[in-house]
């Protein structure tokens, strides 16, 4: 009798042993993400990777910070994380945001993640290096976005009696004929960024892609001093004429939208501007047209986000990082978080058939090296990068700055890695 009560109990025991067992696997694993993915084509965007997360058994927390190019977000999270309430994953961008955070120790090592997926292999060198330090992994990188676009409304440019410039001297022109057809020519934003996006066009395209590597990956001073240097200053200031009083209160997705309603001819920008366009059930080439370069150049400038996981030692949030690392890198979830979002795959073993015009474009480019042009926070401080921005920011309000001054400026700003 003893011993079949004691058999009863202990059959009990495993019973309540076994369900409790399986509930920590049956609950959702939450992951509170931190990011600024927030116009429309970016939040329809995001919503990919939460369905995907929420599919696998977790539970996304979203927490969207606006501000586009991410420098609120940046600091909410960093903010979070040195407060000891770190979120599972936060956003940043590719190059030398993480190396504050990294060497404080505030990042997990996601070393065997990325081993177990064999990732060095399937993603460009640069952007490997970018997530790595010391040969430990820090980062999931989720896309590709070419970061200097143009995007060209074709029917205010049918409007304007004009078309898509194939050459730099046919680049004023076109903008004359939008204007003269009461077309704001060129959709500029407010934020320092958004202008930085336009020069860097600029630079990469008019200067060519030997200047843009002297310029932002050698920061040699003499090609800052350079006459092709000083024709990209002089470009970039004619621009102004070419913008409307509207501009310093736009956020970049509003000036996006000036292009998708035929009310501005171009808008320079990152291809998470395409995102926008798919959002409002435009198609490329039909709609509107896409090209990261004017004329014989072929740089493309490439950079993009990344999420790292947050250093904890609590086994519940280990657990949904994992999952969510996991799901980030899967390939079919990155193909179809890219088709919404406008970039391309980071990984180089996914389908890339559905890919649009524009993407087709920038994967063509991004499969020759020397068309590859790593954009500036690979190469240069958050320091440097502000001063430039600032920089360009107040020449661009100030009609008065000559391009002696800017040029002198731009030198100081880009040695001061
Ligand atoms: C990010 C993009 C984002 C853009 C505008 C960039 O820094 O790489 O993913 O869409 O900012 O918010």
């Amino acid at each position: 009798m003893r011993t079949n009560t004691l058999k009863v109990v202990t059959h009990m025991l495993a019973a309540v042993l076994l369900a409790s067992s399986a509930l920590p696997a049956m609950a959702a694993e939450k992951a509170d993400v931190i990011h600024w993915w927030t116009s429309g084509g970016e939040a329809a965007a995001v919503k990919v990777f939460a369905d995907a997360f929420n599919a696998a058994g977790g539970e996304w927390i979203d927490d969207a910070i606006a501000g586009g190019g991410g420098n609120n977000a940046r600091s909410a999270g960093i903010n979070r994380i040195i407060g000891g309430d770190p979120p599972a994953a936060m956003q940043f961008n590719y190059g030398k945001q993480l190396d504050e955070i990294i060497a404080n120790g505030y990042v997990r090592d996601i070393s065997e993640l990325a081993a177990a997926g064999n990732w060095k292999k399937v993603i460009p060198a640069l952007i490997w290096d970018s997530i790595s330090r010391d040969g430990k992994v820090y980062g999931v990188p989720v896309d590709i976005h070419g970061q200097t676009w143009s995007w060209w409304s074709i029917p205010a440019l049918e409007k304007a009696g004009t078309e898509v410039p194939k050459s730099w001297d046919d680049f004023f022109p076109t903008l004359d004929k939008l204007k003269a057809a009461d077309i704001i020519p060129v959709a500029v934003s407010r934020d320092a960024w958004t202008i930085d996006s336009m020069w860097r066009f600029l630079v990469a395209s008019k200067g060519g892609s030997d200047l843009f590597r002297k310029v932002y990956m050698d920061h040699d001073v003499d090609a800052v001093n350079s006459p092709a240097f000083r024709d990209v200053v002089e470009t970039f200031f004619k621009l102004r004429n070419y913008s409307d009083p509207g501009a310093p209160a736009r956020n970049w997705n509003d000036s996006t939208a000036l292009v998708i309603n035929n009310a501005a001819g171009v808008q320079f920008m990152g291809d998470w501007a395409k995102g926008e366009f798919t959002n409002a059930g435009k198609k490329a080439m039909v709609d509107y047209a896409c090209t990261p370069t004017i004329g014989p150049n072929q740089g493309y400038v490439y950079g993009g986000d990344l999420f790292i996981m947050s250093a904890t030692k609590d086994p519940e949030m280990l657990k949904a990082q994992d999952l969510l690392v996991n799901t980030m890198m899967d390939p079919k979830v990155q193909v179809a978080f890219n088709l919404v979002k406008g970039g391309i795959p980071v990984r180089s073993d996914v389908d890339t058939s559905k890919v649009d015009p524009c993407g087709q474009i920038g994967l063509k480019l991004m499969a020759n090296p020397d068309n590859q042009l790593g954009d500036q926070p690979f190469y240069n401080s958050n320091d440097a990068i502000g001063a430039i921005r600032d920089l360009e920011a107040t020449s661009w309000a100030n009609p008065d700055t000559t391009v002696d001054e800017f040029v002198a400026k731009f030198a100081n700003a880009i040695s001061m890695q």
